[in-house]
């Protein structure tokens, strides 16, 4: 029982380590609005310090957002997130690399090779998650020109099931915020401490839950969920337009699938036509739940389709796409 334990929940989790120039920091504050998670503390005409909270010794998910907005350069990124045993042990090396899809054992700068891709390549090497919007509609002919790229993705079947809903009324987007807040609040309360140090009993019970949930636990999302309450609970970012991405629960094999391959289609054509885009699915549990039937009604979403994610889409307020470092998953080959 005792090993069980010890085994638990996140033991021994490293993080990475940011470090602003002080020296080169002009104060300008990007780094920390476009952060997912809330890993800056930062005041007007203050330099930004990298923090943590809630018992998250770093509040970091490696994304390199900062770094890619940084006008000055100043920003540092060493190490990776990573469990080092237990249930959620990474599987990722924790080796932060540039795309290398050819040279693969070479260490030139990505910028040097980039010519020499294609520019689907290229497309999908530079994308980056957007979360500063500029306040300028986006056209309904370019919102159905990047749905028409979903509508061509691959599909069990072929047999497309998914819907998408077009939100751009700002007040239903605001209402969508106001109405998952409370429930999301709720968790990130009871999984996060005020204090920095987790309760043994919280520890204990998230160790047992997290054998029958293990994909709903992890403490990135909840430094997500932090960053949306210091924003006011606007985790669209005041994006012009929300695309919410349903799935037909009917759907051959895997639906859920599906609907990821149709968004990503969306989402890379957004990018090659210059718009931002950041995949939002911090409202999905709240909008499935009972409470917000009359919501999910009123706004579309009704039986056989069900929201599996959504995108935030619009003019990015300042330019953030280009290639980051990234992890490396496990990769075999079984060769002759
Ligand atoms: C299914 C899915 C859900 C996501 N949900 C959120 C979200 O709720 N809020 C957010 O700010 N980013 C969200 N993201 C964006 C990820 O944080 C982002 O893709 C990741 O940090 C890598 O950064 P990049 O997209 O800039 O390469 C989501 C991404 C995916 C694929
Ligand atoms: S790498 Fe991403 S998550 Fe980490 S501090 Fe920078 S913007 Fe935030
Ligand atoms: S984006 Fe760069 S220059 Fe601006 S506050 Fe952050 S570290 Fe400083």
């Amino acid at each position: 029982m005792l090993e069980f334990l010890k085994e638990g929940y996140l033991p021994e989790t490293t993080f990475p380590v940011r470090k602003v120039d002080p020296t080169l920091c002009t104060k300008c504050g990007m780094c920390w609005e476009t952060c997912p998670t809330a890993g800056y503390a930062w005041k007007r005409r203050e330099i930004p310090s990298p923090v943590g909270y809630g018992g998250l010794a770093q509040a970091c998910i490696n994304c390199g957002n900062c770094i890619s907005v940084c006008p000055a350069g100043a920003i540092q990124m060493t190490g990776a997130y990573q469990v080092k045993a237990g249930r959620y042990k990474s599987m990722l090396k924790g080796e932060m690399r540039y795309p290398t899809p050819i040279n693969q054992n070479e260490t030139r700068e990505y910028t040097s090779y980039e010519k020499d891709l294609t520019p689907v390549e290229q497309t999908i090497f530079t994308r980056r998650s957007h979360r500063l919007f500029k306040d300028k509609i986006v056209p309904e002919e370019l919102i159905a020109r990047i749905l028409e790229a979903g509508r061509f993705a691959p599909s069990a079947g072929n047999c497309q099931p998914y819907k998408s809903i077009v939100i751009t009324n700002r007040k239903i987007i605001e209402e969508l915020e106001r109405r998952s807040m409370p429930s999301l609040r709720l968790s990130k309360n009871l999984y996060l401490e005020g204090s920095g140090r987790k309760k043994p009993w919280k520890n204990i019970l998230f160790t047992l839950l997290s054998w029958f949930m293990v994909n709903k636990l992890d403490p990135r999302p909840m430094a997500a969920l932090e960053k949306s309450d210091q924003i006011k609970g606007k985790f669209y970012f005041n994006a012009p337009v929300v695309i919410l991405i349903l799935k037909d629960k009917r759907g051959i094999s895997n639906p859920d699938l599906d609907a990821g391959i149709y968004a990503q289609n969306i989402v890379l054509s957004a990018h090659s036509l210059g718009l931002g885009t950041c995949y939002i699915s911090m409202p999905i549990i709240p909008l499935n739940l009972p409470l917000l039937r009359g919501f999910r009604q009123r706004i579309g979403i009704v039986h056989p389709y069900e929201a599996v994610t959504s995108i935030a889409v619009g003019y990015p307020k300042i330019q953030i796409d280009r290639a980051i470092k990234r992890d490396s998953p496990p990769v075999e080959w079984l060769r002759d």
